[in-house]
Formats: C-alpha cells, structure tokens, sequence
C-alpha cells in the first residue's frame, strides 16, 4: 500500500533530508508543507563559501529525487487551520511528520507562535479534517531535558529547559499531549539530539567548523577558530539516520510516548573537532580560541535509546562518516567558473550578489550580540554608530558582546557624512585589523546607514555589513537598497557614493521610543511617501492610527515598517541598481534635496521630503491630475504629523534656483514625480519654474513661512517671485 506523508518543514534541514530518504523508499507519496515558497534547489537556510554568503544548496542526487511526481510541496502558514484542514482533507494524508520550527534566537512570541501554536493549529486540523487515525509524529529537541544530572537522559524524565527556544518545545509537547488525549490522536514526539549531517546550518558545530576548516584551507580565512567549551559532550546523531528513526516512529512508535532519536553515543567537542580537523586534511596547524558559552551549551549529555531501539533503530552511520560528508559539501559546492578557451571573448558576468531579508522583532538590539555570534560565527566585526545611539544602545550592545566588537563612533548628525568621516573610519577599521572577511554593523539612522554603507563598500574593495537601523526613517527606507553615500565637500548631498547590498536588516521596534518626534515625523513622512506610491493599507495605517504612530507604539510601527519596506523591496526589485532614475520613489526629493542643502542641513531630510511631496501635491492640483479631493487627505495627513515644518520664502526660493543644477545632472530633464491620488503617483519629464513657483505659494501659504530668513540662497536667481 502507498503511504501518504505530510511533512511541515519540509525545505529545511531535517525536512529535506527525511523527505529525500522517503522517496528512495518508492512506496510513499510526500506533501511539504513549509512557509517557504517553493524551492527545489536550495534549503531555506544560508552558509558560506569563504565570505560569500549564499543559500545553502541540495545536493545534486536530491535535487533530482525531488522532481519526480510523488512529492508535491504547498507553502502554507501552519497556524491557519482552516487552510490546513482543506488541504489534509484534500491530500488525506496516513501520516504526518512535523518538523516546522522556529529559531533558536527568536523571541519569546515568535518561538510560541512557531513551536506551540502551529503544533496546535496543526492537531486542531487533524480533528477539522476528520483524519484522527492519521499517525503523527511530532518534532522535539534533546535541550527538553537542559542540564540534568541523570545521564543517560531518560524520555520518562520531566526536563528542565534552559532556554527559551526548548521551553517553547518543551510547552508545546505539555500541550500537544493534553489536545491528542482530548481527541484521541496517534501523537509520538520525536526528540531530535544533535543533528549532523550535508548542508547542515552552521549554527551547528559540525556545520559551523566545516564552514571554516574548508574555507582556512582555501586560503580565505586565517587558520583560527572561535569554539565555546570544548569539554563539553554531546550526543551526535546523523541526519540520515534521524529521517530513518522519525519514520520507524511514524509507523510504529506507541501513541502517547516521548522518543530520543540520537545515537546514545557520548562525544566530546574537542574529539569532534580532531574528527573534522583530521578529514579537512589541512596542512597548516589551526588555533582554537575559546569563546563564551551560549545559555543552551550544557556541559554534557547523552541520551538513552532504549525506545527507539526496541522498535528496530541502530544508527548505522559512523561520527567519522558524517563528518567526512559535511567537509565533502562544502568541497562540492559551485567553483569558481572553468576558465575559457585562450582565445575565446572575455565576458565579464556582474551579479547582484544574493538576497537579504529585512527584519522586524522585536527586542532584536538586545539580542544583538548573540545573533551576530550565531549568524557570523569567527568574523571580526566592527560596529559603526553615533554619538547619541552609542549612549543610548551601542554602549551595550559592545559590553554584552564582551570583547567581540569594535565601536567606532561618530558625532550624531549629518556634518558626519563627510570625506573626512569617511576616510577616519577606514583608517580605525585597520587599526583594528578588520580583514576582508570582516563584517560592519551599522547601528543608527540614515547617517550611520549610509555613512557605514560607503565603508564597507570601499574598505579593501567591499565588505560585509548589516543594517541595524534605529530610526523610522532608516528601518523603512535608508536601510533598504544598499545605496550608500556620503556629501561632498561643497556640499551636495550623497555625492560620494556607490551601491553596496546589505547582508540583512534587523529593526527593532523597540528602540524607536526614545526617537525625538521631530525625527519619528521625518520617518512618517518618508512612509507617506512610499504610500502615495501605490500602498494603500500604508495610507490607511498613517490616517486611522495617526495617534499610536506618534505615541512611538511599538506594534503599530512595526506594522507601519513591514507594510513600508515591502512596498519599497517591491519597487526597486526589478531595478536594484536604480539603472532607471526615473523613480517613483524619488517622490519629494528633488526638490527636498535642494531644500536641504539650502539650509544647511538644519532641516531633517525627512522634513524637507514632506515639504516637497506637499509641493508635488499642489502641482497635480493645479495640472488638474489629482483630484483636489485626495490632494486635501494628503495635506490633512501631513498636517496630522506637522509636515511640513515652517520653511522660509528664501530658503523655498534657493532651493528653487538649485533644481537647475538637477536638471543639468540629469540631462536637462527634472523627472519629477508627482501624485495623482492618495495611492498613485505619474512621472512627468519637466515641470516649468512658474509651476512650480505657484505650487510654492500654495505650501507656504497653507503650511505657514518662518518667516523671510536672513541669509537667501547663493546660486542663481529666484525662481519664484
Ligand atoms: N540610502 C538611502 O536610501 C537613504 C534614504 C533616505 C534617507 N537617507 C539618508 O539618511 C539620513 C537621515 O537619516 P535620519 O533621519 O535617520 O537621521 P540621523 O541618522 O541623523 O538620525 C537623526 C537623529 O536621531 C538620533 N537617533 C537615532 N536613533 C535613535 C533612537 N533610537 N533614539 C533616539 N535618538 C536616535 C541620531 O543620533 C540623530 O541625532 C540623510 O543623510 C539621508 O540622506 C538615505
């Protein structure tokens, strides 16, 4: 008889390689369930090759498995129930393995969302979907047990969690057990011990080291490694043979019991690493320095497999073996192009490099350190922020991380973008010996993004860098696509500059309360702008929940960032490079640019943006394409954060006379964008002077003038009467 498997997880480590060993069996038919999309060549994860970080492939024999007919995968979010029970329903399914879960650094919320409410969601389906015989094996973890004194670790002992991620593990059997005895379900849970195996994370050990080993013997990293304590014991299980046990328990395991799938093998750290040293065949001696222990690292354990064997279960594969495998992917992973016949025509292939997330959680400065620990294990990194974020943040973030970064700060506001600046930074990073595989951190606003950006994308011809950003303005927009510059001397805005991708962006909600509302209103105004640009749920979000937003409610500004930063991703994700410059998104910038300069930089960018999409606004009106209708929500909405800030008839006109010089570097075409609803925006090639002069008029008159300043612009003559 054909099986009918549901494996949830199914793209990721454990969840590939189960689905892999099942279809060699070729009596069973498989459906991946996973919040991923559907991806036959990758795992969801990412390593690297030297310093290049890219997604961790399949290996070849996989990848081809996987194309036959008896696997199906559906990207489905597992808490939504109904949607599970309609598609169990429809596939019927005699057994269901559950590895979807979340990481280990997550926060509290997301880690019960991930491992306690879909496991839930999941049996509730089961119930909806009238499949209670289906056998369902649920995935756990050996860190239940924490730091028990009773080796080898028993699955009829209560554990004693010591982190969060294994606590949410540990609730999520309390609570998956009371719901299968509610209903009379077939549940065994499955305690996954320390999994090694090809193309594994590298928040693992074995992952972790042969990332290194492989990457010191091609002459990309110096010959040292970080290692927390390497007397600890673990008991490491092969993920081959893990996929074997996890099906034995799906068909046989006794409903209502806990398994270990280990080897009940005990292994010190340092043996693994003899192990790994000695397959990696490296022919220079490598240091090892010892780092601090995670809360996780237990001192030792070993799990009793009593169970699982007396179902039939020996692990078959050798801790040698699979270390052997681990060091052979990394060995088969893409080579460098095979060089072209001498007198073939020499093509150069200029790539974008991979693709990077944008994060928001959060708490995510306070876990700082240990997520760069886990994300970029043994890399020299170097923290760039300002003055005020150093007190406020940065200080400690650098003491948590106990010696593993270096700050590098520069005074808060937009004089530190400079040449000067610049060149300083470089000049600190050597001192601290930052290498090519060093990584920037920059945490900050837009200063500190672009500012970091443009060093990391000039040092030793680019490095790595991660945007942490702490400013409205930045997490949504600045952060996100890699364009990084710093002023020019005479002072034009970003003309020093280059686009340099970052790895990852990870904003924290949290850290926007002590935002001055000056600089919250500077990044609301950016978010208008993105809204006008076709976000409608972003216009509605700025409208109804204006008071939350300028109370700096957590919640709803991270709801405002996601909403923002995707429509941003969306728009530049044809174009990373910005090779067409008649964006949309330069909505409010032309002429906020000027405006800027114009005063010196005592007006936020944000400020200046606002005045100029409140200018674009009034053009539409008086062109007759946006209805005066939608041009009143839009200055209502302004108004409702006070944007624009009072702008001087001087400084208008100065900004005015310094669009000519725009016009010149961009071909005597202004390309100016201007919005045509609360959610539509149209490119016009040109705009005239008397136009734009009366739309001026119009903001001046509506927003208020500070006043006649006493210094006017220094180029060219007024462009407004
Ligand atoms: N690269 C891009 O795509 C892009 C897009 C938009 C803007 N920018 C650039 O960004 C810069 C403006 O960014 P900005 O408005 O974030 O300015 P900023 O970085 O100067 O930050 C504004 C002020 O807020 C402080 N601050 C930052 N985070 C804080 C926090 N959490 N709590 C309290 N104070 C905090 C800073 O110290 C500073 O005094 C401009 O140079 C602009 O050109 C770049």
């Amino acid at each position: 008889m054909t099986e009918r498997v549901v494996v949830t997880g199914a793209q990721g480590f454990v969840g590939r390689h189960l689905v892999d060993r099942l279809l060699g069996r070729g009596d069973v038919e498989i459906l991946g369930l996973g919040r991923s999309p559907d991806d036959r060549a990758c795992f969801t994860h990412q390593l690297h090759r030297g310093h290049t970080r890219m997604r961790a492939p399949l290996p070849a024999e996989a990848r081809a498995r996987l194309a036959g007919e008896r696997y199906r995968y559906r990207p489905l979010d597992l808490r939504d129930t109904a949607g599970l029970v309609r598609v169990l329903g429809e596939f019927a399914p005699t057994s269901i393995v559950h590895l979807a879960a979340a990481l280990r650094d997550q926060p509290l919320g997301e880690l019960l969302d991930s491992n306690v409410n879909a496991a839930a969601s999941l049996l509730d389906a089961l119930v909806g979907a009238r499949l209670e015989s289906c056998r369902v094996v649920l995935g756990s973890t050996g860190g239940v047990y924490g730091a028990s004194d009773t080796q080898p670790l028993r699955e009829d002992l209560r554990g004693a969690p010591v982190d969060l991620y294994s606590l949410t593990k540990q609730t999520s059997e309390d609570a998956t057990r009371i719901l299968a005895g509610r209903h009379g379900l077939r549940v065994v849970w499955a305690r996954l011990f320390n999994l090694v195996g090809p193309g594994q994370e590298e928040r693992h050990f074995f992952g972790r080291v042969a990332a290194q080993l492989t990457a010191i013997r091609a002459g990309l990293q110096a010959p040292e490694l970080e290692l927390g304590d390497l007397a600890a014991t673990r008991d490491f299980v092969d993920v081959r043979d893990a996929a074997d046990a996890l099906w034995l328990l799906a068909r046989h395991g006794e409903a209502g019991l806990a398994y270990n799938v280990a080897s009940g093998r005990e292994t010190r750290i340092a043996d693994a690493l003899a192990l790994l040293i000695e397959v990696a065949a490296l022919d220079v001696p490598v240091a090892v320095r010892a780092v601090a222990r995670r809360v996780a690292d237990v001192p030792r354990h070993v799990a009793d497999i009593a169970r699982i064997r007396a179902l039939g279960f020996t692990p078959r594969i050798a801790l040698a073996d699979s270390a052997r495998d681990v060091v052979a992917y990394y060995d088969a992973l893409p080579p460098a192009p095979p060089s072209a016949p001498a007198d073939a025509p020499i093509a150069i292939a200029v790539t974008a490099r991979d693709d990077y997330a944008v994060e928001v959680s959060a708490g995510l400065v306070d876990r700082l350190p240990a997520r760069l620990a886990a994300d970029y294990p043994g890399r020299a990194i170097a923290l760039i922020t300002d003055s005020r974020v150093w007190e406020l943040y940065g200080r400690a973030v650098v003491a948590r991380a106990a010696g593993a970064i270096a700050p590098l700060i520069v005074p808060e506001g937009e004089r530190s973008k400079s040449p000067e600046r610049w060149l300083a930074l470089i000049d600190e990073l050597h001192r601290h010996r930052v290498d090519r595989r060093g990584l920037i951190v920059n945490l900050g606003g837009g200063l500190v993004i672009d500012l970091g950006g443009f060093v990391a994308a000039s040092y030793l011809r680019g490095v790595d860098y991660v945007n942490v950003p702490t400013t409205l303005l930045a997490q949504h927009d600045a952060a996100i696509g890699g364009k990084v510059a710093v002023n020019a001397a005479w002072g034009t805005k970003n003309f020093l500059g280059a686009f340099h991708h970052p790895r990852a962006v990870w904003c924290d909600p949290h850290v926007l309360r002590t935002l001055p509302a000056r600089d919250l209103a500077a990044g609301v105004a950016e978010a208008i702008k993105v809204a006008l640009c076709g976000e409608p749920d972003l216009f509605q979000l700025l409208e109804t929940r204006a008071d939350q937003v300028r109370a700096a409610e957590p919640a709803t500004l991270a709801e405002l960032v996601r909403l923002a930063a995707a429509r941003k991703a969306a728009l530049l994700a044809p174009d990373p490079y910005e090779v067409d410059l008649r964006r949309v998104l330069n909505l409010g910038h032309t002429l906020g640019h000027a405006l800027e300069v114009e005063h010196g930089h005592a007006l936020r960018h944000g400020e200046a943006v606002a005045f100029g999409i409140a200018v674009a606004t009034a053009v539409g009106v008086e062109r007759g394409v946006c209805p005066r209708r939608d041009a009143d929500r839009i200055f209502a909405l302004l108004a409702r954060y006070d944007l624009p800030p009072a702008i001087t008839r001087d400084h208008a006109a100065g900004a005015l006379r310094r669009l000519d010089d725009i016009r010149l570097a961009r071909g005597n075409r202004l390309n100016f964008v201007i919005p045509t609803g609360v959610h539509a925006v149209r490119i016009s090639p040109e705009v005239g002077d008397d136009e734009l002069a009366r739309a001026v008029d119009h903001v001046l008159a509506r927003f208020g003038s500070a006043g006649v300043a006493r210094t006017a612009g220094t180029a060219g003559t007024a462009g407004i009467g």
